[in-house]
Formats: C-alpha cells, structure tokens, sequence
C-alpha cells in the first residue's frame, strides 16, 4: 500500500505534526503540511530549519542530508494540495467537532486509497472516522512528543478500520525507525491509560501526608528507577496538558474512581501554576526558591515506590485483561513511550504476584475504594499460580 515515494500529508504544523513531518521527511518521503494559520506554518519551518542545523553541528547528519531533508517538505496553506497524498496525518487542535470537520472535507479531496490518520491523544479514532464516508480508512497513529525524538508510536484502528490499513501503516511507520504497537480504540489507549497511577497515586500519597514531594520524587527516581519524579514529570509536562488527560481519560471511563483526579493539581490549573513553562508547578522554579531536601528514608520510600508501582501494574494487568492491547506490547510501550525502567508486567513477575495482589487488596480493604480494587487478571494469576511470561 505504502512505498518510499507515498506522499505523506500532515495537517496541523505545531509542535506534533512538523515533527512528524520531520520524521516522514527523514526518510525520504515527500510530505506537505498544511495549517490554517499562516504564522504557526511559518513558525514550523523555521523550527525545522534550526532543528537540522543543529544536528548538522552535532555530526547527526550531513548538510546534503539536511538539505534533502528540506527540499522534501512544502508548507502549504490550502487543503486542496493535499489532494494527491497516499497518507494524511491530522495533528491539529484536540477538538472532536473541528476534527471530524476536517475528515470530512479531507476525504472529498483525496485518492479512494488514501488513508487517513489522526495523532489525537485522547478522542476516539471511531468518532472521528464517523464523520468520513469511508471509516474503513481512518486509524489513529498516535505519536508522543518530540516526534523526533521519541521511539513509540501506538496505531489505533478504530471499530471499522481494515486489517490491510492496519498492517501498512504498522509496516509504514516501521520504517521510519519507530517502535509500533498496536492499541484497542479505548481512552488513553495505552501509554495515556495505564501511566495514570505515576501522576494520581502519588498526589494521592501527598494529598495523605505520608511524604511531601521532593521525598516522593526521590523515591521513585533512587529506589523505583524512574528518570524522573512524578511531580518533577507533571512540571515539566505542564498540568493543562497532564490533568487535561486525566480528567478526560477518567470522564470517557464514566467517571471509574480508578482514574479519578486529584484536587491538588486541579488548584494549580486554576492559579495559571501550569508547572515549569510558567516558573510555577507543584515546584517554584524562581532562581531564589527554597525547595525542601527529600526525607531519605529507605524504608518510606520503599512504600511508596511499591503503593505506587503496584497500582502501575494493577493498571497494565488489567489493559491486558480488558485486551487493549499484546502483553508485548504494553510493555514495549511503557518503556519506549515513558522511558519506564521494565515493562511493567515483566516487573510484576520479578517482584511476585502474590506480594503485589496482597499489597494491593490491603489498601482496598482499608480505604474500601474501589479505586483500589485488584485486576481480575492480577487474581487469577495469583490463584493459578501463573506469572505474565
Ligand atoms: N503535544 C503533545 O504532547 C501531544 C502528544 C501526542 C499527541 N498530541 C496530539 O496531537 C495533536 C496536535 O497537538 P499539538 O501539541 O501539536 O498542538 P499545537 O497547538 O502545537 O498545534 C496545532 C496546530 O494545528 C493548527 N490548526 C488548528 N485547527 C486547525 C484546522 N482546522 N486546520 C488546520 N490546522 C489547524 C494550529 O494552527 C496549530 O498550528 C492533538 O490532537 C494532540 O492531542 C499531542
């Protein structure tokens, strides 16, 4: 379906779509980006041209890569250019209505074969392809930001998307050096579903008072081996985008207690404290800030790491079970999408089921929420003595 002379079409030139343009460019295809606004069009190309000069002086690529790179793009501003595309990604503002309004104008324009896929983040692939009179070619192809930079690209078919589309663009995105998995068309899909406890479970453990934020940060980082804290991640993701994904992830699951968000991060959206772009977050990022030393304590940190680790992986147990997604590929996601340190169902099996199904229906019993409640898939490994590999 796909070759190296496919035409890739990308709507939108934010940050997401000129880094997949960039992407696509890089390996050798022509792509046009399209964006109804002229300064942000602009804007994009003279990013992309600063980006690759940087990596020419980094001896990344040469300057006949870069200029090749270059000449593969065009910047447009009509949807009619994208006319001849083989593939068109949307990466435009995360808006249901907008976005079925650009489906359906982009599909009376392009090829019967031409497929088309969304990068949203958080809205169904099937209500998107709704609004086209041929679904069967509209998938999601959801990449995480910087495009360039990171390996993960979850493909979402939606409920009539064909198995010939799935495979190409599976196969296609293969080739641009990515890592592919393929997710169910449900909330958050994978990465932005089963990351959820690293953000709620440790703003739960701080709203409690068990330990303040620098601690929690610390424990996760030395004891859990993350790259970063969960405050220190929602800082730098910024709390418009992380509780943004929250709030929707746990609305589409009809408001399941599992994913509910916290009030904490709720004030600091509303104070405009939107995390370190605004030099406040959870952290004040003002050069003579005072920010607490952690509480090094082994055995507190401990606790934590596991309270939040184990509700993870109660998470990617029951991704698993609800068959959102391959036991391979939960974990490949986790780890090329978040940087996790494991898979966190091959964790599971290093620390033991039974201590993580004990530790789990402990905090359902005391807190008696259902937030806390146990995978089925996590109990009846425990009960047949199975692991996940
Ligand atoms: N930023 C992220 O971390 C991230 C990660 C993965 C996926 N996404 C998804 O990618 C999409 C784009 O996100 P972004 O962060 O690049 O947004 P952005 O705000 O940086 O860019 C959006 C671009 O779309 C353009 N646009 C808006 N409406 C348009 C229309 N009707 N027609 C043409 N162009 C239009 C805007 O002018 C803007 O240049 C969203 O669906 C988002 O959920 C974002």
């Amino acid at each position: 379906m796909f070759t190296k002379k496919s035409t890739i079409g990308i709507i939108g030139s934010g940050a997401m779509g000129s880094g997949i343009a960039q992407v696509a460019a890089t390996a050798s295809h022509k792509v046009i980006v399209y964006d109804n606004n002229k300064d942000s069009l602009a804007k994009a190309e003279n990013n992309l041209k600063a980006s690759l000069t940087k990596l020419v002086e980094k001896q990344k690529i040469t300057i006949d890569i870069q200029k090749e790179i270059l000449s593969n793009i065009n910047f447009v501003s009509s949807l009619n250019e994208l006319a001849n595309c083989n593939l068109v990604i949307e990466a435009i503002v995360e808006k249901l209505e907008i976005k079925k309004s650009v489906f359906s104008e982009l599909e009376k324009l392009v090829k019967e074969d031409c497929v088309l896929a969304s990068n949203t983040s958080s809205l169904s692939i099937t209500s998107i392809a709704s609004s086209c009179t041929k679904p069967e070619r509209v998938i999601g192809i959801h990449f995480f930001n910087p495009a360039t930079l990171m390996p993960l690209v979850e493909i979402i078919p939606g409920i009539a998307t064909t198995d010939a589309i799935i495979t190409a663009c599976k196969n296609l995105i293969d080739t641009w050096g990515k890592t592919t998995v393929i997710a169910k068309d449900t909330p958050g899909f994978i990465v932005n579903r089963v990351a959820r406890p690293f953000y709620s479970e440790a703003l739960r453990i701080y709203e409690e008072g068990i330990a303040d934020m620098p601690t929690i940060d610390w424990a996760m980082k030395e004891i859990g081996g993350f790259k970063m804290g969960p405050f220190e991640l929602m800082d730098l993701i910024g709390h418009d985008v992380n509780y943004i994904v929250t709030e929707t992830v746990w609305t589409q699951f009809y408001f399941d207690p599992k994913f509910k968000p916290a009030l904490s991060q709720k004030r600091l959206l509303e104070a405009g404290f939107l995390g370190k772009k605004s030099g406040r977050g959870f952290y004040n990022y003002a050069a003579d800030a005072k920010i607490n030393e952690p509480v090094k304590d082994i055995e507190l940190g401990k606790t934590i790491v596991r309270r939040i680790l184990f509700m993870l992986i109660n998470e990617a147990a029951d991704t698993l079970y609800l068959k959102v997604a391959s036991r391979d590929d939960i974990d490949m996601a986790m780890t090329k999408g978040v940087n996790y340190p494991k898979g966190l169902l091959k964790w599971a099996d290093e620390l033991g089921i039974p201590l993580i199904v004990k530790e789990l229906t402990g905090l359902k019993d005391f807190y008696e929420e259902d937030r806390y409640r146990v995978s089925p898939l996590l109990k009846q490994n425990f009960i047949m003595k199975k692991t996940f590999y």
